[in-house]
C-alpha cells in the first residue's frame, strides 16, 4: 500500500513528461494536489474525504484500467462515464464545489498515476462484481464512439495509431496540465466542441479505450 508519495520519487516516474520549472503546469505537482485532495475534505465542518469511503487502495488502483464506465447515479443520471468525469461529478456532490474541474483534474491525475502498470479492462475493476447491464450499456458507448470516431477523426488519424496517446493523459504540454478531454474539447476548433462533460467524449474515449484492452496504463511512450 503506497502511504504517502515522495515528491522526488514522483519527479522520477514523471520525468519524461512533466516541465520543469513551471509553477501548477507539472504533472508532479498535479499529482501531489491530487493526493490531498483525494485524503482531505475542503471543508473543516465535513472532514469526509474520498479517502474516507474509497480506503480499499487495491479496488481504487483498478480505476484508471476500467474507465470509461457507466456509473449508476439517480435517473437520469446514470450514464457512461469517463474517470474525469466520474471524479467532476463526486467533487460536486461530496465536496460541494461548484467548480469541480482543477479538483477533478488532480484527482485523476493522481489515481491515474496511482493506476500505472494496470493492464487497461474496458469497465471491468478486478475483484468487483460485474454487471451486465452495465457493459451492455458500455459496448453502446464504444459503438457511438466508432461511428463518430469515423465522421470526425479518421480522415487525419487511424485509431490504431491514435489511441495510445489516450494512455498518457493527463498530461503536461507548453506548461500546462490538460486531460483528454480537454484536449479533444480544444483540438477541432472547426466542429462543435464534444464538452468536457459531454456524452459523445466519454463515446469516443472509450471506444479509443476499447482498442487499448490489456495494455498497461500510464502507456510506455
Ligand atoms: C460517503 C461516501 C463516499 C464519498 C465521500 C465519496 N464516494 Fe465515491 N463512491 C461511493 C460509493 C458508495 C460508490 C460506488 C457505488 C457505485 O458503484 O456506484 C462510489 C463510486 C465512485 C466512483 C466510481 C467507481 C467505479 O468503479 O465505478 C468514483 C470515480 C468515485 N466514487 C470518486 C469519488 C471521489 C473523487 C470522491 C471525493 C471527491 C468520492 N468518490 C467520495 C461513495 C463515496
Ligand atoms: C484535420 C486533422 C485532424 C482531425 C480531423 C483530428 N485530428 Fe487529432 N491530431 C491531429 C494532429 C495534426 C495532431 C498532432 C498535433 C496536436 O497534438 O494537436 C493530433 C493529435 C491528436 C491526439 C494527441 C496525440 C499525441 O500523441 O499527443 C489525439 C489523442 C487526437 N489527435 C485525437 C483525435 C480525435 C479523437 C479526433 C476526432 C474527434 C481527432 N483527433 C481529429 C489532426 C487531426
Amino acid at each position: 500500500m503506497i502511504r504517502s508519495i515522495a515528491p522526488g520519487l514522483i519527479a522520477v516516474v514523471w520525468a519524461g513528461q512533466a516541465l520543469a520549472g513551471a509553477p501548477g503546469g507539472s504533472l508532479g505537482q498535479l499529482v501531489a494536489e491530487g493526493e490531498q485532495r483525494w485524503k482531505s475534505s475542503p471543508d473543516p465542518r465535513d472532514p469526509v474525504a474520498c479517502a474516507t469511503c474509497h480506503h480499499d487502495p487495491d479496488e481504487t488502483r483498478g480505476w484508471a484500467a476500467s474507465f470509461p464506465k457507466y456509473r449508476p447515479l439517480p435517473p437520469p443520471e446514470g450514464r457512461v462515464m469517463t474517470l474525469l468525469q466520474a471524479n467532476a461529478e463526486a467533487v460536486q456532490r461530496h465536496y460541494g464545489l461548484a467548480d469541480s474541474e482543477r479538483a477533478a483534474l488532480a484527482i485523476t491525475a493522481y489515481l491515474t498515476w496511482r493506476g500505472a502498470g494496470v493492464p487497461v479492462s474496458p469497465g471491468i475493476v478486478a475483484g468487483q462484481p460485474v454487471f451486465d447491464g452495465r457493459l451492455q450499456a458500455l459496448a453502446e458507448s464504444v459503438g457511438r464512439g466508432e461511428w463518430l470516431y469515423a465522421r470526425r477523426c479518421q480522415s487525419c488519424h487511424d485509431p490504431g495509431a491514435v489511441a495510445p496517446a489516450v494512455l498518457r493523459f493527463p498530461r503536461a504540454a507548453n506548461g500546462q496540465v490538460e486531460s483528454l478531454e480537454g484536449f479533444l474539447g480544444r483540438h477541432r476548433p472547426d466542429l462543435p466542441s464534444p464538452g468536457r462533460d459531454g456524452q459523445p467524449t466519454a463515446d469516443v474515449i472509450a471506444f479509443l479505450m476499447s482498442r487499448l484492452a490489456g495494455r498497461p496504463v500510464g502507456g510506455a511512450p
